[in-house]
């Protein structure tokens, strides 16, 4: 996979993890955005204290980097609850998720990232344990083996994942509340540029951070990238103060075009208008086209694409819009009037 800046997972290098961690979020009044999903679950936390009870268990889904393990944590702050932070692919036997819940008190959160790329043994244990707060383990093997039951504490699971069509929906059924985190609004974004251009002590004019918030695919861990790369051109290149013009060279020299579309992003849809006259197309068609997974389309560049309508998903695959085809400077000649 090709180094781009709007891949929006984190790089396992240190220096990106301290630098994520810097800016997050604690709470909810340092959570930009949101504001339907923060609404809920500060009700949902209000019911969850004054009944003494545990909250119930929520599932965040949507598109990398718009702040589902950050909310996570603000939760967790917000309740005043212990955190722990595992993920899908990390849990590898029922035994490994068996002593990470028995090692659980009442009322911690646990945060199971990509929850959807758990194995189904270890799905299926984790059921009684999130709707009955029991778990089964079998001792031994062969005709000595028995079962047996564990009481657990009331814990409450937060799942993260990028598609909830992709859970299987036993364990969607146990979630008691299930959100969708969307896309922001390019105000939104700026003000979380802002925010983070304070904590890295970066000076930043009105006109620069509204830049780069439109190229910011609405989403915060590509904003706070950009402002780091950024910055970093700003110290080189400049006095260290980020304007307009300075951050057009930076940007320029990322090669992120006005909309925040990249090399990739641009290849994508150029593959599907030449070679397929603008579509539709399937997805497995456009990844071998332009040589990225299947994934990296679905989780990365599609969903942004969609959102700004340059790109539309129908039954018979994907298809470049009118609006796709301006952005690329290109006059769509097909006949569109086709149902999706
Ligand atoms: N609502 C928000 N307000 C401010 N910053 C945010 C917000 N959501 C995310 N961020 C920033 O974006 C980064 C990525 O968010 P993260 O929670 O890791 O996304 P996800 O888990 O959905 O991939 C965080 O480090 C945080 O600094
Ligand atoms: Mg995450």
């Amino acid at each position: 996979m090709i180094d781009r800046i709007v891949n929006t997972t984190v790089d396992d290098k240190a220096e990106d993890k301290e630098f994520e961690q810097s800016l997050r979020p604690h709470n909810f009044d340092n959570y930009i955005g949101q504001e339907k999903l923060k609404a809920n679950l500060k009700l949902a936390i209000k019911a969850a204290k004054k009944r003494q009870e545990t909250l119930d268990h929520i599932l965040l889904y949507g598109p990398p980097g718009l702040g589902k393990t950050t909310m996570a944590s603000v939760i967790s702050n917000e309740m005043g609850s212990a955190l722990r932070i595992t993920s899908g692919p990390a849990i590898e036997r029922a035994g490994d998720l068996a002593s990470l819940i028995t090692s659980l008190q009442d009322g911690d959160i646990l945060f199971i990232d990509e929850i959807h790329r758990l194995n189904r043994v270890v799905e299926e244990v984790l059921y009684s344990a999130m709707e009955d707060f029991k778990l089964d383990i079998m001792l031994g093997k062969g005709p000595s083996a028995r079962s047996i039951r564990l009481d657990l504490p009331k814990f409450t699971i937060i799942g993260a994942t990028t598609k909830t069509g992709s859970l299987a929906s036993p364990l969607r059924d146990r979630f008691g509340m299930i959100h969708r985190l969307e896309f922001y609004d390019p105000s939104e974004i700026q003000e979380i540029i802002k925010r983070a251009a304070e904590i890295l002590n970066v000076k930043i004019d009105n006109q620069a951070s509204e830049e780069l918030a439109s190229r910011s695919r609405l989403t915060p861990r590509i904003a706070n990238r950009l402002l780091k790369r950024v910055r970093d051109y700003a110290d080189v290149n400049g006095d260290g103060m980020i304007n307009q013009s300075l951050s057009l060279k930076a940007l320029e020299l990322l090669d992120i075009d006005d909309k925040g579309l990249d090399v990739a992003d641009r290849l994508l849809l150029h593959s599907i208008i030449e070679n397929y006259d603008g579509g539709p197309v399937g997805v497995e068609t456009i990844s071998a086209l332009i040589s990225e997974d299947r994934q990296t389309i679905e989780d990365f560049i599609e969903p942004y694409l969609l959102q700004i309508g340059y790109l539309q998903r129908t039954l018979r695959g994907r298809k470049v819009t009118t609006k796709g085809y301006q952005h690329l400077g290109l006059k769509n000649t097909k006949n569109n009037l086709e149902l999706i």
